[in-house]
């Protein structure tokens, strides 16, 4: 088991790799605690929840949504919650992020953890104290920061998780070496076959060091002004390909990933060697490295996206493998390179 502190300005987050659902207990120990997850996660496990009362969410995307926030904020009342009690979501992303809003926001704000139970969440969605919900399409456009107390990443729940779900997270497992860990990708390329066969050991291990990535550029940069923009690596493009084609996130964002390693390269600062690498660790782990969408009408959605700033986009391109800079590109130089020059 390993601890891991975000060392933030007014409070400590801790993330607990290795430690089991069934000790969830121990960490709610003397408050009133509500628990809230979907549906799925309901069925595979609620026998080794606590005795708290549960809310039960559709799984999927549609769940991050004001209505839902505002059935789990009545439920909340008419079960006695107050400003002492203490929320926990257990689940993926989505009910890390919906949980945390409703915490955030219910009474001015309740302590909360999660129990992160995907590789995407274990390693980056429940890490950062981001949370938030969609409105008409916009995804997260309304939400707040605020950081759990806790986030407890049981890598056995990700024996149950279907296949697809699992290579998703591995994109950002893959994203978070490349930021900052080149020992990470030395062991991601040297280890699929046990960390695709989610070996124990193997995943404890890589969550572990994925999630350390996540907490140490959060810690760095809590409210996002420099260094967590780093974050968005593969993402710019990546978002764009999700929206044009509908790939789950995982896939668009590998797209992303060798979209912005060829930019590199083109741009002087990333070697082909070191581009082959990054596509071959990709392929190896059943990600794709590019796809048939038109490239203008992913350009569109991209430039349309709302990390648009003033004529120029935040692109981050990879100086090596294991160091990222953030980079103002203009958009026409941008134009050029995805529609001609990838
Ligand atoms: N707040 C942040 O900083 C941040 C960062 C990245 C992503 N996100 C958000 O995370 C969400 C995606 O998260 P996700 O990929 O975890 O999706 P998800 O929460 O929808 O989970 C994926 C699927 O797996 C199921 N599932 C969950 N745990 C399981 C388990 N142990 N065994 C079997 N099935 C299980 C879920 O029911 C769901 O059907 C998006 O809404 C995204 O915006 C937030
Ligand atoms: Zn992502």
């Amino acid at each position: 088991m390993e601890k891991i502190q975000v060392n933030l300005k007014n409070r400590q987050s801790t993330i607990i790799v290795g430690e089991c659902l069934n000790n969830l207990e121990k960490y709610i120990r003397g408050r009133k605690c509500f628990i809230i997850t979907d549906s799925n996660v309901n069925r595979l496990y609620r026998d080794r929840f606590p005795s708290c009362p549960v809310y039960v969410v559709k799984p999927g995307e549609k769940s991050k949504d004001l209505k839902v926030s505002a059935g789990i904020c009545r439920w909340l009342l008419e079960n006695g919650a107050d400003r002492g009690s203490f929320i926990t979501g257990i689940g993926g992303g989505v009910v890390c992020d919906l949980a945390g809003f409703v915490a955030a926001t219910f009474m001015r704000g309740l302590s909360f953890g999660f129990v992160a139970t995907t590789l995407l969440a274990q390693v980056d969605a429940a890490i950062g104290g981001k949370n938030g919900v969609n409105l008409d399409g916009y995804k997260n456009i309304i939400g707040t920061f605020s950081q759990p107390e806790f986030v407890i990443c049981d890598v056995d729940l990700l024996i149950s998780l279907p296949e697809k779900e699992y290579v998703n997270g591995m994109a950002e497992v893959i994203k978070h070496a490349l930021i900052r860990d080149k020992h990470q990708f030395d062991h991601l390329e040297g280890y699929n076959i046990p960390i695709l066969a989610r070996d124990r050991n193997e995943m404890e291990l890589i969550v572990g060091h994925s999630a350390r990535i996540k907490a140490a550029i959060v810690g760095d940069d809590e409210l996002e002004h420099g260094e967590r923009r780093k974050l968005n690596l593969g993402h710019t493009w990546g978002h764009a390909v999700e929206k044009v084609t509908s790939l789950p996130h995982g896939e668009a964002v590998s797209i992303g990933l060798a979209f912005s390693a060829q930019l590199s390269v083109n741009k002087g600062l990333l070697k082909e060697e070191e581009r082959d690498r990054i596509l071959d660790l990709l392929s190896s782990y059943d990600l794709p490295v590019k796809n048939d969408a038109d490239p203008s009408a992913v350009f569109s959605a991209m430039v349309m996206d709302k990390k648009k700033e003033g004529g120029a986009i935040h692109f981050i391109l990879m100086d090596g493998i294991g160091s990222v800079v953030v980079e103002q590109t203009d958009v026409d130089e941008l134009r050029n390179f995805a529609l001609y020059g990838n």
